[in-house]
């Protein structure tokens, strides 16, 4: 067994390992391990709730920026929490797109019929990134300077001309924070772009997490702004280059991970770990591709029987079947002239179809029909047994 297989193997243990414990302390349908995807989802439209609110009050200019933020945080009633809200309400999103990342990926769910669903999600993960990010660059404290040094060197240098697109010019000026205001509400715009795409080819995706469950999460966050108010660091100062940067460890690895190479590679460790990051996310998109295993299995339809009822297109969960005219030479049964067609890359070999169909035109290669229609009624059966779990086949 391969390295990779290892690796994902394990991790399908661990996350096993994980979700026992959590159904030892929720109800199995309120077990948050299964609504990950939904809860990124929740957070995502409860951040740019939270965020309208913040836009209301904020002024994207060097001068008053800084003291937009502390107006609100000080005087605007409410607007303490709304800030801490928008702010963990984001830190939330990001932990819960990398957890959801995760189980996806180690529980072999991203190949296939679902890669269009990773490969949206990479741009997802990485869009979430940027737009974390970018929320630090509007407050204008010092660790709005740091980040936009850092993320400069990590393009080349402050005279490079991604340097300077960054900025907006040579040096920073009003025009930086406006580009950074349009980029943190451009990003939430683009994402629900890739979200359609992401569940586009999902059947019946769950994009909300249940009403309980979604009331304890929304209260985590609202204890975790009342134990721990936002605050802003000193304001900005472009002359002054600030000692220590207090961004979330989950937004600072990137930045972290450079600052520690440049003891071995002095400032070619920032272009350095840029590219290693673009590299990793290349390979990412590349990984359904990379390991997507055999076709063998995808069904068949047999177009001599076919009689184009569209009963196995209705039933099909990942759009695999389409109907096409009877191609020319093939007889098939009935006169509506279509019969069904399999998309093999989308295929998830279930044999649902199999079961679907009433006039067995369509087989799974590697199992006759009676094999499949046993298999299904062995699951049923266990079903309909009591507390007995019915694994994912
Ligand atoms: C803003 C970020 C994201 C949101 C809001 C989101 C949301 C969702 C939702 C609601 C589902 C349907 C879950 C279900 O019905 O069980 C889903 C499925 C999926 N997501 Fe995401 N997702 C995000 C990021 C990602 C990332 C980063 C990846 C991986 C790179 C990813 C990969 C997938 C895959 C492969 C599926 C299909 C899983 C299956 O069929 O069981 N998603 N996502
Ligand atoms: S086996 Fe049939 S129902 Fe299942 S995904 Fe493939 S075409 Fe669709
Ligand atoms: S269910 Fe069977 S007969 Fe009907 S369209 Fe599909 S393959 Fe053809």
């Amino acid at each position: 067994m391969s390295v990779y297989n290892k690796t994902v193997n394990l991790g399908w243990r661990i996350w096993s390992w994980v979700d026992d414990k959590f159904n030892r302390l929720y109800p199995q349908d309120y077990n948050p391990m299964y609504y990950l995807g939904g809860i990124s989802n929740l957070f995502f439209w409860f951040v740019i709730g939270t965020g309208i609110v913040l836009f209301l009050y904020y002024k994207p200019s060097l001068e008053d920026a800084y003291h937009s933020v502390e107006y609100l945080t000080q005087k605007v009633p409410y607007g303490q929490a709304v800030r801490g809200l928008h702010r963990y309400g984001a830190d939330a999103m990001l932990v819960f797109v990398v957890l959801h990342w995760l189980r996806v990926w180690w529980t072999d769910r991203y190949r296939k019929f679902r890669s269009l669903a990773w490969i949206s999600g990479v741009v997802l993960l990485v869009l979430t990134l940027l737009m974390g990010v970018s929320g630090y660059l509007l407050v204008w404290d010092e660790r709005s300077l740091m980040l936009i040094r850092m993320t400069q060197w990590m393009v080349g240098g402050e005279h490079t001309w991604l340097g300077k697109l960054l900025v907006g010019g040579d040096k920073i000026t009003d025009y930086t924070l406006t580009r950074f205001l349009f980029f943190h509400i451009g990003v939430p715009f683009l994402m629900l772009f890739f979200l359609w795409m992401h569940y586009i080819r999902i059947n019946r995706p769950v994009v909300y997490p249940p009403a309980l469950l979604t009331l304890q999460l929304f209260g985590i966050v609202f204890v975790a702004c009342y134990l721990f108010p936002t605050v802003s660091m000193a304001p900005a100062n472009p002359e002054q280059m600030p000692q220590a940067m207090l961004v979330d460890w989950f937004y600072q690895w990137g930045y972290v991970g450079a600052a520690w190479l440049q003891q071995f590679l002095g400032h070619a460790a920032y272009p350095i770990t840029c590219l290693v990051l673009v590299a990793i996310s290349v390979l990412l998109f590349a990984l359904p591709y990379l390991t997507q295993g055999s076709y063998l299995n995808v069904v068949k339809v047999i177009p001599e029987k076919c009689t184009g009822c569209e009963y196995c297109a209705i039933d099909c969960h990942a759009n695999a079947i389409r109907m096409i005219p009877t191609p020319p030479g093939i007889k098939a049964r009935g006169g509506k002239g279509i019969i069904a067609e399999i998309l093999p890359t989308r295929c998830a070999e279930c044999g649902i179809c199999v079961g679907a169909c009433p006039f067995g035109a369509i087989e799974l290669p590697l199992f006759t029909e009676d094999q499949v229609v046993a298999r299904i009624q062995e699951i049923t059966a266990r079903a309909k047994q009591p507390q007995q779990p019915v694994a994912a086949e």
